[in-house]
């Protein structure tokens, strides 16, 4: 048996790396775009083609990445390099890591600056300016907000250095105690929202768009989108959960650890929909309103109920806690780099890359304002230029091809009695039903999409 151990330490059971992965799959990316782009690309069939993508092409994905990461026990980088060795293949598979730690790099870029929206409404809610809002008057709050950019890099500046601290300390320590009691405490606010949801008026209209699926409807714009965002919410395909599998213990089961994580993030995003649009029918707003539909809705159901102004308040600030949790994962793969090659110190090196991305945030914070520009996508309208190109880029492309790299290395460059072992469930129908998978299906899917998104086919 290969055993190596991780200079950057373990988690201390399969609950912390199940507590931990889903901290980092569990954020942004469920509560506020799975909604905003569900909304820009139609509704119900979207949501169908994303679930089919999450079970057929996301979960395999997973499943390869966290054995990748634990067999390799270094950042993705190094672990490529040293698996491609131990196949006895070429080091350019340590490329994969590469393209990983920047595609991170370029979605913290943005993805803080959201989290700093988050936090300007934790404040927003608390002090009840929100409070008995109508849709119009909650909405010239947000562009308020966004057109501000003194305000944006302030709350961005917050975010990156909040992500940076824990990072600087380690991953494990801070981490695995926060989202123990965090990501509970976020799904039980989404069910009593829910709950408020249910008697907004606009059930029926909201549940029918999210869930009658009008396959007549979808671009294959909308096709490649699902799939990105599988991939995104997932945070697979750029070494984010590889990073976390190399902290993995030897006798936790990666298949069944898999399965929980996607499971929760899926249930997550759903519930957020589920929230999200019966309030968008019931006041009339535009289901396709684009990155600002959360900030644009809750408040009306918070301004609304009893106890909103705590509930709202509770709500951004788990909000903030659910991106920390992904943001931390989203540089612990180049922190990690630097610390095994360039003998820095992690606070060191989490200062350069910390530093980096949140100069590179400036241009998103500028998007929503001076340098908004439109472009059409695939069919898709975009008006915040840089913001959306980067989100695009990284979310329909990198993540994507990351991601059957790493499958096609699971199942095609590693020998498959080292998978059989580092999986350690046996050689029967679910190991072959996975293997099957991320060696045919998956791929497969995946280039027929993308080649189907580019117009190719
Ligand atoms: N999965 C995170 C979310 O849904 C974002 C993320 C993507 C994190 C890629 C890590 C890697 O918010």
């Amino acid at each position: 048996m290969t055993e190596r151990t991780s200079m950057h330490g373990q988690w201390s059971s399969r609950l912390a790396f199940i507590l931990a992965a889903t901290g980092s799959a569990v954020g942004l990316g469920n509560i506020w775009k799975f909604p905003y782009i569900t909304g820009e690309y139609g509704g119900g069939a979207f949501v169908l083609v994303y679930l089919a993508c999450v079970v057929a092409i996301g979960l395999p994905v997973m499943i390869a990445e966290v054995l990748i990461g634990r067999r390799g026990r270094q950042s993705p980088i190094n672990t490529m390099r040293c698996l491609a060795k131990e196949a006895g293949r070429s080091r350019v598979w340590s490329l994969l890591g590469w393209t990983g730690v920047l595609a991170g790099f370029l979605i913290l870029s943005y993805y803080s600056v959201i989290a700093g929206w988050a936090m300007a409404y934790v404040f927003k809610a608390g002090s009840g300016v929100l409070q008995g809002l109508d849709g119009a008057a909650v909405g010239s709050v947000f562009s308020a907000l966004v057109s501000d950019p003194v305000q944006l890099v302030f709350w961005h500046s917050l975010f990156m250095l909040m992500t940076g601290l824990v990072i600087a300390r380690g991953v494990q320590s801070g981490l695995e105690r926060a989202v123990r009691v965090l990501m509970p405490a976020l799904f039980a606010l989404l069910l009593v929202l829910l709950g408020y949801a249910l008697t907004s008026g606009g059930v029926a209209r909201g549940f029918d768009f999210l869930f009658s699926p009008d396959l007549s409807k979808l671009s294959t714009g909308a096709i490649l989108t699902a799939m990105g965002h599988a991939f995104f919410t997932l945070s697979l395909g750029m070494g984010a959960i590889m990073m976390y599998g190399s902290y993995l213990p030897q006798d936790a089961s990666i298949a069944k650890t898999s399965l929980v994580i996607a499971g929760l993030d899926t249930l997550v995003a759903l519930l957020a929909g589920m929230v999200i649009f019966p309030i968008v029918f019931a006041n009339g707003l535009e289901p396709g309103a684009g990155p600002g539909l959360i900030f644009q809705t809750l408040p009306i159901a918070f301004g609304q109920m009893p106890w909103g102004g705590f509930f709202g308040t509770l709500f951004f600030l788990l909000l903030v806690f659910a991106a920390w949790s992904s943001a931390i994962s989203l540089i612990e793969p180049a922190v990690a780099w630097l610390v095994e090659n360039h003998d820095m110190g992690r606070a060191r090196a989490t200062l350069l890359v910390a530093l980096s991305t949140w100069f590179l945030g400036l241009a998103s914070v500028l998007s929503f304002s001076d340098w908004a520009f439109d472009f059409s996508f695939l069919g898709a309208q975009k008006e915040n230029g840089i913001f959306d190109i980067l989100d695009l880029l990284t979310s329909n492309f990198m993540l994507p091809l990351g991601g059957l790299a790493m499958a096609l290395f699971a199942t095609w460059v590693m020998r498959r009695a080292d998978v059989v072992e580092e999986l350690a469930m046996g050689d029967g129908a679910g190991f072959r039903g996975w293997y099957y998978l991320a060696r045919y299906v998956t791929p497969v899917g995946l280039v027929f999409i993308f080649l189907n998104g580019l117009g190719l086919l």
